[in-house]
């Protein structure tokens, strides 16, 4: 008896939920690939958008100036970029440059997920982008790689490259720094987009 009460109660809070469920349904359905569509898409633009500042920065000055300019340039840029899109555009990482690159709750769970993809053992598994979707918000999460020889500038170890005079300007300027040490293919960080839907 008491084993069927059970039942009843839990079939009794299972029907509340679907009821509170169905309430709080959004209006607007959004589907997971065309959310994944959309992240990519603004995360493709804003890398092309950051490493063409990049490149013209380094060519202007070298790796010195180039730190000096990312650290004007880059949150502005996605900052502009985003209002274009209507969407909030970020990078994030569990080792941060940037104070304002510091993961909330969520991106610290996503990336952390990610990094445990990336170390995992199973060569099969690759990092995949992911979407969350909330009742107000979209979330699209990307993961940004060392890809190239250049990254290592700024982010590498002085036996893979890191600039010396580099080093010097991102001691001055983020004196907590925790983005060096970095190899090539190593995940760096990800994009964090976020729109309301
Ligand atoms: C010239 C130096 C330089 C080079 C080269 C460089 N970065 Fe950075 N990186 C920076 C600076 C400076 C910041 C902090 C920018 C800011 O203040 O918004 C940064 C921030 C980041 C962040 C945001 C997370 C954080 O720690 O704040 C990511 C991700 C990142 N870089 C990835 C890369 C990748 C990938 C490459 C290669 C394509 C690269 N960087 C090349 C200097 C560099």
């Amino acid at each position: 008896m008491s084993y069927l009460r059970g039942m009843v109660g839990k079939l009794g809070s299972l029907t509340l939920l679907v009821l509170v469920t169905a309430c709080t349904a959004p209006t607007v359905p959004v589907k997971e690939a065309d959310a994944l569509t959309k992240g990519r898409s603004i995360a493709e633009a804003a890398f092309q958008a950051l490493s063409g500042q990049l490149r013209k920065a380094m060519t202007d000055g070298g790796p010195s100036h180039a730190v000096d300019h990312c650290s004007r340039a880059a949150g502005a840029l996605m900052d502009s970029l985003g209002s274009v899109h209507h969407v909030q555009i970020r990078r994030t990482t569990d080792r941060i440059r940037a104070a304002y690159d510091r993961p909330d709750a969520e991106e610290t769970r996503v990336f952390q997920e990610m990094l445990d993809t990336w170390r995992g053992t199973d060569p099969e598994q690759v990092v995949e982008h992911q979407v969350v979707i909330r009742p107000d918000s979209v979330a699209y999460y990307r993961p940004i790689f060392i890809q190239s020889p250049t990254c290592l500038k700024c982010h590498g170890t002085p036996e893979n490259g890191l600039d010396s005079t580099a080093l010097v300007r991102i001691r001055e300027r983020y004196p907590n720094d925790a983005a060096t040490g970095y190899a090539l293919g190593d995940l760096r960080g990800m994009w964090s987009i976020r729109w309301a839907r």
